[in-house]
């Protein structure tokens, strides 16, 4: 299978990082499919400026690293969304990729696929699970979601996610059983 997997988080190796791979070794690993990984704090990606000259069909006229995801994106029949919670939502940087697809908004490019949201939180996860359930159900794919909360309200102290190993076998569960479907 492709599949496409966006790091929001700009902590290498981090909660969502581990989350990933946990997925990934389940879903049967870099050998088994063709992996395609973008870490939007690396990459440079404008932010969308709403020209709309997407609208006359020729794609996104911005010249930037978002070429590369265009196509990656159209062909995977998983794309994976690895991000922490930042004030609410996903982190600016996935927001930033993410608004630049409004460029290729259409079931060719949304339908058809498993979307997997991989998040990592302390208080609140609600807004991105809605708005990727919302997207998935309109062009007729698939969302699932693996919330992991990597932080103690009791002792306010944030809690590496290395700590919930159950939560990693969730993802790795989650990946077992869409490679069994594929
Ligand atoms: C700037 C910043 C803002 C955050 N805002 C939220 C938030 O609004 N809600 C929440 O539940 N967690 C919030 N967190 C906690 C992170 O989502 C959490 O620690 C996550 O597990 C980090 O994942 P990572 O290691 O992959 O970056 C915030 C963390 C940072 C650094």
């Amino acid at each position: 299978m492709n599949v496409v997997l966006l790091h929001g988080s700009a902590h290498v190796n981090g909660d969502t990082d581990q989350l990933a791979d946990a997925f990934l070794d389940g879903l049967g690993g870099l050998t088994e499919h063709t992996v395609t990984r973008f870490r939007p704090s690396e990459m440079t990606i404008a932010h969308c400026r709403a020209c709309m000259r997407c609208s006359q069909g020729a794609g996104c006229v911005i010249d930037d690293d978002m070429q590369a995801v265009y196509p990656a994106f159209r062909t995977a029949e998983i794309v994976v969304l690895a991000t922490p919670m930042f004030w609410g939502y996903m982190t600016s940087q996935l927001k930033t990729l993410f608004d630049r697809l409004e460029a290729v908004v259409s079931a060719a490019y949304f339908g058809h696929k498993d979307f997997v949201l991989l998040v990592g939180y302390r208080h609140y996860y609600g807004s991105i699970v809605e708005w990727l359930d919302r997207i998935a159900t309109g062009f007729g794919s698939q969302s699932h979601a693996i919330l992991c909360r990597t932080y103690d309200p009791e002792t306010g102290q944030d809690v590496p996610i290395a700590s919930t190993p159950a939560r990693l076998d969730e993802a790795r569960e989650l990946g077992r059983r869409l490679a069994g479907s594929a």
